[in-house]
C-alpha cells in the first residue's frame, strides 16, 4: 500500500493484551478490535476511540498527548514506544499488537506502575543535590557557566517514561538494576557543580552489577529513548570514572 493510501479509510486491527492481575478471575488474553484509520492517527487516538466505542474497560495511561509526561509507554509490535508519538501509518500491514511494558508492575491491560519503579530508583541513586552547607536563601545563587548548566539541562530532559528500562536486557534479568534512566540521573548529578559528592560516594551507589557494571552496552536504551538522550555516552563516561577509582 502506498504512503498516500495509508491513512485513508484503512481498517486497522489491534490486538491488545487484557489482564487484571488483582482480579483472581482474570486470565491474560489478547482482545481484537477493528478500527477505521483516520489521517494523522496516533496510537493514543486509536486507543481512546477503542475505549469510547468498543471497550470501556480497556486501561492505558496518558496525560499530555505530547511526549512530555512519559505516561504512555507500551510495547508496540514488540518495541517500547510512546503511544502519543506513534503514528498508525507507520504500520503498513495495519496490524498492531499492544502489550504492557515489562520490568514494571502491571496494573491492568496496558497500564503499568512506572512511578513506583522510578521512586525506588531515585532513592537508590540518592537523586538530589548533596551539599555540606545549608543553603542561605538571602544571598544570590552562585553563578554557573552556561556550558556547565547546558550539560545538566541536557540530562534533565529525561521524562521517566521507562522505555529504556523496558528495552534493556539487563533490567529484565536483574530486577535491582538501576537502568539507563538511573545511570543518566547519576551522570546528571556528577556533572552538576552544586553536588559535592566525591567519586567514591558515587561508587558506593552504583559501583556494582546492579549499577554501572551491569550494563552490557546492547544500546537498546539509546535506540528507543524518545528524548534521544546520549545514554550510552553517559554510561561509558560514568563507567570510566568508576573503574578508575583505586
Ligand atoms: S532516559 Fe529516555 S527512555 Fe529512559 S526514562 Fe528517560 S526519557 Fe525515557
Ligand atoms: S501522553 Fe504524555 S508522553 Fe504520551
Amino acid at each position: 500500500m502506498s504512503e498516500k493510501e495509508i491513512g485513508k479509510g484503512r481498517t486497522l486491527t489491534f490486538e491488545i493484551l487484557k489482564y487484571t492481575p488483582s482480579d483472581p478471575e482474570s486470565k491474560p488474553h489478547f482482545a481484537t478490535y477493528r478500527l477505521e484509520e483516520t489521517p494523522g492517527m496516533t496510537l493514543f487516538i486509536a486507543l481512546n476511540m477503542i475505549r469510547e466505542e468498543q471497550d470501556p474497560d480497556l486501561s492505558f495511561d496518558f496525560v499530555c498527548r505530547a511526549g512530555i509526561c512519559g505516561s504512555c509507554g507500551m510495547m508496540v509490535n514488540g518495541k517500547p514506544l510512546l503511544a502519543c508519538r506513534t503514528l498508525t501509518k507507520d504500520y503498513p500491514k495495519g496490524v498492531i499488537r499492544l502489550m504492557p511494558m515489562p520490568a514494571f508492575e502491571l496494573l491492568k491491560d496496558l497500564s503499568v506502575n512506572t512511578g513506583r519503579w522510578m521512586n525506588g530508583m531515585s532513592k537508590r541513586v540518592e537523586s538530589w543535590i548533596h551539599r555540606s552547607k545549608e543553603r542561605d536563601i538571602s544571598v544570590l545563587e552562585e553563578r554557573v557557566e552556561p556550558e556547565i548548566a547546558e550539560r545538566t539541562f541536557e540530562l534533565d530532559r529525561c521524562i521517566e517514561c521507562g522505555i529504556c528500562v523496558a528495552s534493556c536486557a539487563t533490567a529484565l534479568m536483574r530486577h535491582d538494576f538501576v537502568g539507563a534512566v538511573g545511570l543518566n540521573r547519576i551522570a546528571r548529578f556528577y556533572v552538576d557543580p552544586h553536588d559535592e559528592r566525591s567519586d567514591e560516594d558515587f561508587y558506593e551507589l552504583i559501583g556494582d552489577d546492579n549499577g554501572i557494571f551491569g550494563c552490557m552496552a546492547l544500546m537498546a536504551c539509546e535506540d528507543h529513548c524518545p528524548k534521544k538522550l546520549p545514554l550510552q555516552e553517559k554510561i561509558a563516561f560514568m563507567r570510566r570514572k568508576m573503574a578508575s577509582i583505586k
